[in-house]
């Protein structure tokens, strides 16, 4: 088949290389001619662990195509995917104005019948919004055309982008037409998953729900770990015996600093703005947000309280990305721990194996490192923020003695605590007791 996906980001790449991968011939649309540039050039314009070798080779073999020009992608292609962003407004709800200008793009140019499927997360509601745009182009050229709207979530996780688009637990399809429907199972025949039809607004909202439902539990593991200090309970074991119950489930109890992305912070934000407007507050999603939105300062205030006054100390924060293997620092929580940091007059080196230069763009004045060790000379304190392997296998034994001071907060219980322990640091988990 031939499809275009418009919008060239993270879920825009990883979806054209995943339907290029199962034989069908795609062509993506971006508007940011940077971006295509390197993407001809099979560059990744993101980090990705193992995607730029794959990109290579389709657009090699001419599987995947970019272009700036959507007019043409839209009359060569039967099914057209809508992947642009749609970031948080100034009230919390999601932005759809780059959505909508795709929409009235394809009404203005189509010449005959489409499948227009948003891949893009956006409020329930908006494929009927869609459709009417559409329609009301066709209207404005005098043409009859039929097309059909589905809404087609996208569950993947940066950092494993490229397994999960091929190889999804589920595939969730909300459409209303038999002809739709036909033609997305065409699509599809060759990943072998569940499939689940639906309607638009309950696709649109499995979306939501799922995003909010994670989130949910790492809140609620994040709440729960704080009682575990006061009363001496080990969060790590709490979580285990939990998770053994196959109705809880192991995954997304890591107790940490919170949770960060473009995903989790803004798909809370639009369904608790969505919610209210509808005059139906969602009250567990907001304690999930708050806890969320404090936990950073409570993992910090617990520094202070074991190191002193910050002033003039010297922190290593080790990790700056949301979480490993991506280059991503949106809504990360190192950027929070910077900040506390920078107001507590604190002198910060930061290392990160990937994130480095973006953080620089917004904390230029920080002492970057190319190497952990070097983050962690004379330090009086390291905070371990980001998981990732470079942290974590750092040759802790050893480098206890380049350190002022021999404390590690790790904010991802990541490390073995009972062999901190024995190298001689004063070693801090979340909701662990020290
Ligand atoms: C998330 C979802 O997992 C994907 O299914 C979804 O498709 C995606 O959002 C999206 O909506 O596009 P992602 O944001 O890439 O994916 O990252 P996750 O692996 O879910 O992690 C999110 C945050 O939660 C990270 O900061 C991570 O460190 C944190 N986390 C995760 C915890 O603190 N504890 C856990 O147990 C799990």
């Amino acid at each position: 088949m031939k499809v275009a996906v418009i919008g060239c980001g993270y879920v825009g790449t990883s979806t054209s290389i995943a339907f290029a991968m199962y034989d069908h011939t795609v062509v993506a649309i971006d508007n940011d001619m940077g971006k295509i540039k390197k993407l001809k050039q099979a560059v990744l314009p993101f980090y990705e662990a193992g995607m730029e070798e794959t990109l290579q080779k389709l657009v090699k073999d001419g599987t995947l195509s970019f272009t700036t020009d959507m007019k043409e992608a839209i009359t060569q292609c039967d099914v057209l995917f809508i992947a642009v962003g749609t970031p948080s407004s100034s009230d919390g709800s999601a932005d759809l104005s780059h959505v909508e200008e795709v929409a009235q793009q394809i009404g203005k140019t189509m010449e005959s019948y489409k499948v227009v499927v948003i891949k893009s997360t956006v409020p329930i509601g908006t494929c009927d919004k869609i459709k009417k745009i559409i329609k009301n182009e066709l209207e404005k050229r005098r043409l009859a055309l039929s097309f059909d709207l589905v809404s087609n979530p996208e569950f993947l996780r940066e950092g494993k982008a490229l397994y999960d688009a091929l190889h999804p637990e589920r595939i969730v399809i909300g459409c209303d037409t038999k002809k739709a429907q036909k033609i997305m199972q065409e699509l599809y025949k060759d990943i072998k998953t569940n499939i689940l039809f639906v309607s638009n607004k309950d696709a649109e909202m499995i979306k939501y729900a799922s995003n909010a439902f994670l989130a949910t539990k790492i809140s609620f593991i994040n709440e729960l770990a704080r009682i575990c200090e006061k009363i001496g309970a080990n969060i790590i074991q709490v979580a285990k015996g939990m998770g053994m119950d196959s109705r809880i489930g192991f995954q997304f109890l890591q107790a940490g600093i919170g949770y960060g992305g473009s995903c989790f912070p803004k798909d809370i934000k639009a369904l608790l703005t969505l919610a209210s407007e509808n005059g139906n507050p969602l009250h567990i999603l907001q304690a999930v947000a708050s806890v969320n939105q404090t936990q950073t300062d409570w993992f910090m205030e617990k520094v202070q309280k074991a190191i002193g006054p910050l002033s003039g100390k010297r922190i290593a924060v080790l990790g700056l990305t949301f979480k490993p293997e991506t280059d991503d620092i949106r809504e990360a929580p190192s950027l929070k721990i910077i900040d506390y940091l920078i107001k507590e007059k604190a002198f910060i080196t930061a290392y990160d194996p990937k994130g480095v230069e973006h953080v620089k763009k917004l904390y230029p004045a920080i002492h970057y490192t190319f190497t952990p060790l070097e983050a962690l000379q004379k330090a009086d304190a390291a905070l371990l923020v980001t998981e990732w392997k470079e942290i974590v296998n750092i040759d802790w034994q050893n480098a206890k003695h380049i350190m002022s001071q021999p404390f590690v907060f790790d904010g991802r219980n990541a490390l073995n605590s009972s062999e901190m322990l024995t190298f001689g640091y004063h070693y801090v988990g979340v909701g662990t007791p020290h």
